[in-house]
C-alpha cells in the first residue's frame, strides 16, 4: 500500500517505537504510585518524555509538558482553563471541530473568525489584527490547516497576541515534528499536539505545552497529595487523573529520540518536495482542481485537490483499490472547509511523512491520470 494519509495518523513508525511500546507492555506499572521496579520505571520514562518534548517545543521546565491522549484532549484542556461563558473568542478560518465544538458548548460566547483567503498570509495577519482590536479574551490559531496544508503565521499571530496581551491557543496539529513550534519563543498560553502524527508515536498519545494558569478537566487521583479533596495545584498533575498511557508515553519517547535524530529541516525540507511533486503533477491533470501553496512558501506535507464531476468519497475509494490511501470529504473541519471554498464537497487530501518518496507520488499521480 502507498499511504497518504499521514495527516490522520503516520502509519510507519521508527521500529524503536513498536518495541518501546511493547516492553514498556511487559515492563511497567503505575507511574507516581511505587518505588519498586516497574512502577519506577515507568515515572522515569513519562520523565524523560516530557523532558525530550520539553527541550524539543523550548516548553521551559518538563513540568510544562502534559500527557493527553491526543491533541483534541489537549485543546480541551486549554479552552476549558481560559474561556469563560459570555468571552469573546478570535479564531482562525481553519480550526478544527476540536476546536470549535469545545466552543460550542460554552453559553453565550462571542467568536469571531479571521477570514482571508487561502495562501494569503498577509490578509490573514491584517484582518487577525483587526478581531483582535475589537476585544478578545482568548484567540486560537491553527499552525497549519489540516485541510489545505496552509502553514499559517503563528509566530506574527503571537506576537499581534503578545502585545495586547490576550492569551493565545495553538493547535499544533499538524506542524509539529515537520515545522519549529515553540512555547516559550511563541509566549503562547498553550500548545497542543498529538503524538501519534509527525511525532511517530502511537495513537492515544498527545502533548499539552502549558504556559499559563489551568484549570482541571479530569478529576482524580494522581498519586500526590492525596489527603486533599482538590486536585494539585502543580503540573503536570493538576491535568493528569488516572494512570498514564505509559506504553504510549514509551513510544512517543522513542519518536521524539528519532525526530531529534533526524532533523525537523530534512523532514520539512522532504515533505515541502513531495507536496511539489503531487502539485505538479495534478495540475497538468484535466479536471483536476489543486489547492497549492508551496510555490509562495506556505505549505507544508499536506494537499487538497478535488476532480470535476466526481465526488471526492469516489476518487478516494477509486485510489483505495489501486492500493492509495488518502483521506476524503470533510476533514473534521468544515469551518476550513467554508474558508477554502470547499464546503460543498469536501476535497481528497493527500499527506506526507518522512517515510514517504518521490516513486511513491509517482504512482499516485499515475493513478490520477487515469481516473481524470
Ligand atoms: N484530524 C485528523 C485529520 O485531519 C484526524 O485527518
Amino acid at each position: 500500500m502507498i499511504y497518504l494519509d499521514n495527516a490522520a495518523t503516520t502509519l510507519q513508525k521508527p521500529p524503536a517505537v513498536r518495541r518501546a511500546v511493547g516492553q514498556a507492555m511487559a515492563t511497567m506499572t503505575s507511574p507516581g504510585r511505587g518505588t519498586y521496579g516497574p512502577a519506577a520505571r515507568a515515572s522515569r520514562t513519562l520523565l524523560a518524555c516530557r523532558e525530550a518534548a520539553a527541550a524539543l517545543f523550548q516548553a521551559g521546565p518538563p513540568e510544562n509538558v502534559v500527557l493527553t491522549f491526543n491533541a483534541t484532549h489537549g485543546l480541551n484542556i486549554a479552552l476549558n482553563s481560559l474561556v469563560k461563558p459570555g468571552d469573546r473568542v478570535v479564531l482562525s478560518g481553519y480550526e478544527h471541530n476540536a476546536v470549535t465544538r469545545p466552543l460550542a458548548a460554552v453559553p453565550d460566547l462571542r467568536v469571531r473568525v479571521v477570514r482571508a483567503p487561502l495562501f494569503r498570509p498577509d490578509r490573514f495577519l491584517e484582518d487577525f489584527a483587526r478581531q483582535l482590536d475589537r476585544g478578545a479574551e482568548v484567540a486560537v490559531c491553527t499552525h497549519v490547516s489540516n485541510v489545505y496544508g496552509y502553514v499559517l503565521p503563528v509566530e506574527e499571530v503571537a506576537d499581534l497576541c503578545r502585545r495586547r496581551g490576550v492569551p493565545l491557543v495553538v493547535d499544533a496539529a499538524q506542524s509539529a515534528g515537520v515545522l519549529p513550534v515553540t512555547l516559550s519563543g511563541w509566549g503562547a498560553a498553550f500548545v497542543a499536539m498529538p503524538g501519534h502524527k509527525g511525532l511517530y508515536g502511537p495513537q492515544g498519545t498527545g502533548l499539552l505545552l502549558c504556559g499559563g494558569e489551568t484549570q482541571p478537566l479530569l478529576y482524580g487521583g494522581t498519586g500526590s497529595q492525596s489527603r486533599q479533596r482538590e486536585m494539585p495545584d502543580f503540573l503536570p498533575d493538576r491535568l493528569e487523573a488516572g494512570t498514564h498511557n505509559v506504553p504510549g508515553a514509551a513510544g512517543l519517547l522513542e519518536g521524539l529520540r528519532f525526530l531529534r535524530r533526524r532533523g525537523l529541516g530534512t523532514i520539512q525540507r522532504q515533505e515541502t518536495a513531495l507536496v511539489a511533486q503531487a502539485a505538479q503533477g495534478l495540475a497538468r491533470l484535466p479536471g483536476v482542481q489543486v489547492f497549492s501553496g508551496w510555490q509562495r512558501g506556505c505549505q507544508s506535507g499536506v494537499l487538497s485537490f478535488r476532480l470535476a464531476g466526481r465526488d471526492p468519497g469516489w476518487v478516494a475509494d477509486a485510489l483505495a483499490q489501486g492500493g492509495i490511501a488518502v483521506r476524503a470529504g470533510l476533514h473534521c473541519a468544515p469551518l476550513a472547509h467554508a474558508t477554502g471554498g470547499t464546503g460543498d464537497t469536501g476535497t481528497v487530501r493527500v499527506s506526507f511523512s518522512t517515510f514517504n518518496t518521490p516513486g511513491e507520488v509517482d504512482r499516485f499521480l499515475k493513478r490520477m491520470a487515469r481516473l481524470a
